[in-house]
């Protein structure tokens, strides 16, 4: 049988490895001691999970026409911060730790727009600060760039439970405040960070290895003018896949031809 941690430093390196494995949340608010004999009754009863703000969920319609309404009502990013608070119509609220909304300069000229926070960034309430975001740094860095030159957001801004993947649900109810943020923050150049971001704001099917390093065209229903946009590979997926990184080097080296007046359909010809 496991022998439970005798100190501090080994209590905290048997949660490291938990967390390594995978293992990064807790199923229940109240800990459970594994290390009990079974038939031992518990102390406490495990806590019910958190039932969604507002109680009963909303269809997935109202959800999405309850953002819209939310989102254009959104004069600035503080405004914005305080209708996502507001918003009871994306079920992930009631799971995660924080809001995530952004991070970075929010006069920049170039916004990045990733997938959904993972457990780092539930934890710290701001994007890619986790190990992908780590590796987002290195290759800004590599093409020039900062937190403090871009603008970073994602596609949902919260958690969901485990890193499962969005539903469609899930990205319909944050849609409407995604497509404002990029009306208030006004960037020169869009770049999607992995399928799901490019799937989604380039409304096409196309895998994101087809897509990746093609300038498209950015712009939703109301929008000025378009925005040009550059669908890149996720860090995450470089994590795992770092024989792509060549890929994503060529797709920085495009971006930061861009900035340097090269030519792209919309921006400077
Ligand atoms: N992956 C994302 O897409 N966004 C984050 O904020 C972190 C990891």
């Amino acid at each position: 049988m496991t022998k439970p941690p005798h100190s501090l430093q080994e209590a905290q390196a048997a949660l490291a490895w938990l967390i390594e494995a995978g293992a990064d949340e807790a199923i229940d608010e109240t800990p459970l001691s594994r290390y009990r004999a079974r038939s031992e009754p518990q102390a406490t009863a495990a806590a019910p999970r958190r039932p969604p703000p507002g109680g009963e969920l909303i269809s997935s319609e109202a959800a999405a026409a309850s953002a819209r309404d939310l989102a254009q009502t959104a004069q600035s990013l503080d405004d914005l911060r305080a209708a996502l608070n507001d918003f009871e119509g994306c079920a992930l609220k009631a799971t995660a730790t924080n809001l995530c909304l952004s991070d970075g300069n929010p006069a920049a000229d170039i916004m990045i727009i990733g997938e959904a926070p993972g457990a780092d960034e539930d934890r710290q309430g701001k994007p890619f600060v986790g190990r992908a975001g780590q590796l987002l740094d290195r290759m800004l860095q590599a093409a020039g760039l900062s937190r403090d030159s871009v603008y970073i957001t994602n596609l949902l801004f919260w958690r969901p439970p485990g890193n499962r993947n969005p539903t469609p649900a899930e990205i319909a109810a944050c849609l409407p405040f995604v497509e404002r943020q990029i009306e208030l923050v006004d960037p020169k150049i869009l770049v999607f960070a992995g399928g799901v971001s490019a799937k989604t704001l380039l409304g096409t099917a196309t895998g994101i290895l087809k897509l990746r390093g093609k300038w498209a065209s950015y712009q939703h229903a109301g929008m000025a003018r378009p925005i040009p946009a550059l669908p890149c590979l996720h860090p995450a997926y470089l994590l795992r896949q770092p024989a792509q990184k060549r890929a994503a080097w060529r797709d920085l080296l495009s971006l930061r031809a861009a900035l340097d007046g090269g030519k792209v359909a919309g921006i400077n010809e």
